[in-house]
C-alpha cells in the first residue's frame, strides 16, 4: 500500500490534477450516497483523491459508506475522512481503527489536542496501518484567525502547529488557500515529503493558483464543483486553469 503523499503525487502525475474532491453532497439523505457515488464516478479520472465529511459520515456511517469507499479505491483514489479529530489518544485510536479498517486511507486531525496521550497514539496507529494523518494548521473560514491565528509566546499558533506537524511526522497539513502568505510560512517549516492540502478555493473566495504557487500541493474543492451545472466540465476547467502547480 502506498503512503498518502506518494499516492497523491502519482495520481496527480497521471491525471494532471491537483484537486481533492470534497464529496459534500447535500439534499435528501435517502439519495445522497447515490449522488455522491455518481459524482465520483464522473470525475474520478480528473481528481487525485476524495474527502468525506459529516455530509456522508453522519447519515451513513462507516459501514454504510463501505461500498462508496471501495469504489473510490477501485478508481485508484485515496479517501480522506475529514473529522478534524480532537480527542484523547484512546478515542482517537478507536476512530482511526474503525475508519482505516473500513477502507479509509487518511484522516484529518486537530493538533490542538497535543502529543502525549493525544496525537501520539493516533500517529503510531496510523503508521502501523500505513495510513495517513493530516494536521489542521490554518483553516479557511473568516474566524480562523481567532483560534489558529492566536498569538502564543509572541507567534501565531499555526506556526507551532506547523512545527508539530513536522516533528510528529504527520503526512501533511491543511492550510487555507485564502492565506497564501501562511501557506508560504508553513511550507518553509514542513519536510519535503509532507503535503499541504488547501481548502477554501472558489466558494470561500480562495485563489487556487496563488495557493499552489505559495507552496500548497493539492486543493480541496467541494461546492464549486458540486453546485455547478456540469461538474465534469467544472473540474476540467479548474484543472486547466490551475496548470501544473499553478506555474
Ligand atoms: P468548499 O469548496 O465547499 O469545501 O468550500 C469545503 C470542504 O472543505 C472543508 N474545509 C476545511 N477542512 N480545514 C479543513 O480541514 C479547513 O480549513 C477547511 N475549510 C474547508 C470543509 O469542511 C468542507 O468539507
Amino acid at each position: 500500500m502506498k503512503l498518502l503523499g506518494d499516492w497523491l503525487e502519482s495520481n496527480s502525475r497521471k491525471s494532471g490534477s491537483r484537486i481533492i474532491l470534497a464529496a459534500d453532497v447535500g439534499g435528501p439523505l435517502e439519495t445522497r450516497l447515490e449522488r455522491a457515488a455518481s459524482l465520483v464516478s464522473a470525475v474520478k479520472e480528473r481528481v487525485v483523491a476524495v474527502k468525506v465529511n459529516w455530509h456522508l459520515l453522519l447519515p451513513y456511517g462507516v459501514l454504510g459508506l463501505r461500498g462508496f469507499v471501495e469504489r473510490c479505491g477501485e478508481a485508484g483514489l485515496p479517501v480522506i475522512a475529514d473529522m478534524k479529530l480532537n480527542d484523547i489518544g484512546a478515542t482517537n485510536v478507536e476512530a482511526a481503527e474503525i475508519l482505516f479498517s473500513n477502507g479509509f486511507d487518511a484522516l484529518i486531525a486537530n493538533p490542538f489536542v497535543g502529543y502525549k496521550e493525544g496525537m501520539e497514539d493516533l500517529l503510531e496507529k496510523s503508521r502501523e496501518m500505513r495510513k495517513g494523518v493530516i494536521m489542521l494548521v490554518y483553516m479557511s473560514h473568516a474566524g480562523s484567525k481567532d483560534g489558529y491565528g492566536l498569538k502564543v509566546g509572541g507567534e501565531p499558533l499555526y506556526l507551532g502547529f506547523a512545527r508539530k506537524t513536522r516533528s510528529w511526522g504527520a503526512d501533511g497539513a491543511v492550510v487555507s488557500s485564502k492565506s497564501p502568505s501562511i501557506i508560504r510560512e508553513v511550507r518553509s517549516i514542513l519536510g519535503k515529503e509532507q503535503v499541504i492540502l488547501s481548502p477554501g478555493v472558489g466558494f470561500q473566495g480562495g485563489d487556487g493558483r496563488r495557493a499552489l504557487t505559495a507552496g500548497a500541493d493539492y486543493l480541496i474543492i467541494g461546492r464549486s464543483i458540486i453546485g455547478s451545472k456540469d461538474p465534469v466540465k467544472t473540474v476540467e476547467g479548474l484543472n486547466r486553469d490551475l496548470g501544473d502547480r499553478g506555474s
